[in-house]
């Protein structure tokens, strides 16, 4: 640590802004959360709209969306990288430590596999993820490293995405979807259901009301915004870089496509306004 108390990487001081990346507005969901807990912080996200969804593409792929991603907000300036999507958490994370091995680096599966556990008192737990998180199996993989006797039922329900994104969140079609993804994944736990089930896209907690009001009763729904906050709290302060001063931080946005559409479904996510002029188009 140096007197202007910047780590280890010479680049990386404690007023620098966290980055935030996603497909596209789900990670909203995710910097929602980090504005409640960490409300000094300055923060740059970047909604990788042109080329969602990237739940359904290869995690050859996703792992290089992310690097190029990454690149950008790097390049600007962050001290801290969180990883909003859990598809790209599923693929990304160890190429992006490969890449910049100064930078630290949460992904959101991690904090969600211990948000479930904690949430799993008879070690059932459901998750629905898009299905490139689905296929790559990181959920069930996180959750059994923290939870060996843990049952675990896993779906994709990448709808969800695209409902998500059009800002259809709720009544009947939404519902009816909801049903069809959940009612084969509830059945594999038969006597009660699981504990708790998974979110595992940061697009679903949007359709949280949705999901719920077809998921038996007692089942609670797990999002890891919460938890990946926390996270992000502690890391700051293990490694002195919890920005100086007081007063309210700042969030600045990208988008790869249309900002206008990008600030006016973001905000349905963010929970608070966006305006178009604060959206900078980004080509990667
Ligand atoms: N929001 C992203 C996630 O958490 C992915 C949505 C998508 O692009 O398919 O997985």
């Amino acid at each position: 640590m140096t007197a202007d108390n910047s780590c280890a990487a010479p680049h990386i001081t404690a007023n620098m802004p966290i980055g935030v990346f996603d497909s596209g507005v789900g990670g909203l969901t995710v910097l929602r959360a980090l504005r409640r807990a960490l409300p000094n912080e300055d923060f740059l996200y970047l909604g990788d709209t042109a080329r969602l969804p990237y739940g359904t593409k290869s995690g050859a792929t996703v792992a290089r969306y992310a690097l190029q991603t990454t690149r950008v907000l790097v390049d600007i300036g962050v001290k801290l990288l969180v990883v909003a999507c859990n598809t790209a958490s599923s693929v990304a994370l160890p190429g992006l430590a490969e890449a910049y091995p100064g930078l630290p680096v949460i992904g959101v599966v991690e904090p969600g596999a211990r948000a479930a556990c904690q949430n799993a008192p008879r070690s059932r737990i459901a998750v629905i993820a898009t299905g490139g998180t689905v296929r790559g199996a990181a959920y069930q993989a996180a959750i059994l490293r923290l939870m060996p006797q843990a049952t675990i039922a896993t779906r994709p329900a990448q709808l969800f995405v695209s409902l998500a994104e059009e800002g259809w969140t709720e009544g009947s079609v939404v519902e009816d979807i909801a049903r069809r993804y959940l009612d084969p994944l509830m059945a594999e736990f038969p006597e009660g259901g699981p504990d708790c089930l998974v979110l595992g896209c940061t697009h679903f907690p949007l359709l949280a009301p949705a999901i719920r009001s077809v998921l038996p009763q007692g089942v609670r729904l797990i999002d890891s915004a919460e938890t990946t906050a926390q996270c992000v709290a502690d890391e700051l302060c293990a490694r002195g870089l919890v920005k100086e001063g007081a007063g309210p931080g700042a969030a600045r946005f990208f988008a790869t496509d249309d900002p206008e559409r990008f600030a006016r479904v973001g905000e349905i996510f963010l929970g608070e306004g966006i305006a178009t002029a604060d959206v900078t188009l980004v080509d990667l």
